[in-house]
C-alpha cells in the first residue's frame, strides 16, 4: 500500500493512473455508444436495452462504482499531474517544438471541462430528469422529445465535439503513459487514436442529428 501510494506520487504513477482510468472509459464510452444504436432500431428494442441494464441490478451497480471511481480519479491525477509538471517546469520553454498532436494536447484543459459540464447536464437531462422533457416509463420518448429541442441537441453537439478531441489526444498518449511507445508504433497508434475518436464522434452527433432530421421519431 505505501509502495502504491509513494509510486502515484511521482509523474510516472500518476500518468499510469490517468492512462488506466482512461482505459476504463473509453471502454464505458464505446459501450455506451453501441447500447444507444438500438435508437436505430425503434422504440421497442431502446426500451427493451434500457429495461434489460436494470434486470441486472449487478452488472448495473458494478459498472456504475467502476465509472464512481475512475471518472473523479482520472480527473483528479490529471489536474495534479499538470501542476507536477507546471511546478518542474515554472520556467516556459524558449522554444517549442510541436508535436502530430500538439494541437488537441494543449487544449486538453479545455476539452474535459467542457466534457465534464456536458456530462453533468446529461445526467441531469437523461437520468434525473431535471433538464428537457423526461419520461421515466419510456426512456426512448426522453431520448426523442430531448434531442427535437435545438438547444438540448446543440449541447450534446458541443459535448460530444470535446470529448472527441480529447480522446484523440488521450488515446494516443495512453500508449506512452503506459511505457509501450516505439517509433515503430507511433503510425499505429495515431491511426488508432484517429479512427476510435472519430467512431466515437461520428457515433455520439448522429443521435441528436437524426432526430433533428426526422430519421429516429
Ligand atoms: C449523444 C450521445 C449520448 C446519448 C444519446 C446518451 C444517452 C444516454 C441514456 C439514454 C442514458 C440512460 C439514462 C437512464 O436511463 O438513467 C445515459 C446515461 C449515462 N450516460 Fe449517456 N449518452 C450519450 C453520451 C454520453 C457520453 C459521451 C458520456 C460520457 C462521457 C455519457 C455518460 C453517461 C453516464 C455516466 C450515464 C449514467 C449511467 C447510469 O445511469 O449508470 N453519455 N446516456
Amino acid at each position: 500500500m505505501e509502495r502504491a501510494l509513494t509510486l502515484y506520487q511521482t509523474t510516472i504513477g500518476k500518468k499510469a493512473v490517468v492512462a488506466l482510468t482512461g482505459v476504463i472509459l473509453v471502454g464505458f464510452v464505446v459501450g455506451h455508444m453501441l447500447g444507444n444504436m438500438n435508437a436505430y432500431a425503434g422504440e421497442e428494442a431502446f426500451n427493451g436495452y434500457a429495461a434489460a441494464l436494470r434486470e441486472v441490478p449487478a452488472l448495473l451497480w458494478g459498472a456504475r462504482l467502476l465509472l464512481l471511481i475512475a471518472f473523479p480519479l482520472h480527473i483528479y491525477t490529471a489536474i495534479s499531474l499538470a501542476r507536477l509538471n507546471r511546478s518542474a517546469r515554472p520556467q516556459r520553454y524558449a522554444r517549442k517544438v510541436d508535436l502530430v498532436t500538439s494541437q488537441p494536447a494543449k487544449w486538453m484543459p479545455y476539452t474535459g471541462l467542457i466534457l465534464l459540464a456536458y456530462l453533468l447536464f446529461h445526467l441531469a437531462h437523461l437520468t434525473f430528469g431535471w433538464a428537457g422533457p423526461f419520461n421515466p416509463e419510456n426512456p426512448f420518448d426522453t431520448f426523442v422529445r430531448g434531442f427535437q429541442d435545438p438547444a438540448i441537441s446543440a449541447a450534446y453537439i458541443v459535448g460530444n465535439l470535446a470529448l472527441g478531441l480529447h480522446l484523440f489526444h488521450g488515446v494516443w498518449s495512453m500508449f506512452q503513459s503506459l511505457g509501450a511507445s516505439h517509433p515503430k508504433y507511433d503510425r499505429f497508434r495515431t491511426d488508432l487514436a484517429v479512427f476510435l475518436s472519430a467512431i466515437i464522434t461520428v457515433g455520439n452527433l448522429s443521435f441528436p442529428i437524426a432526430v433533428m432530421f426526422g430519421f429516429i421519431q
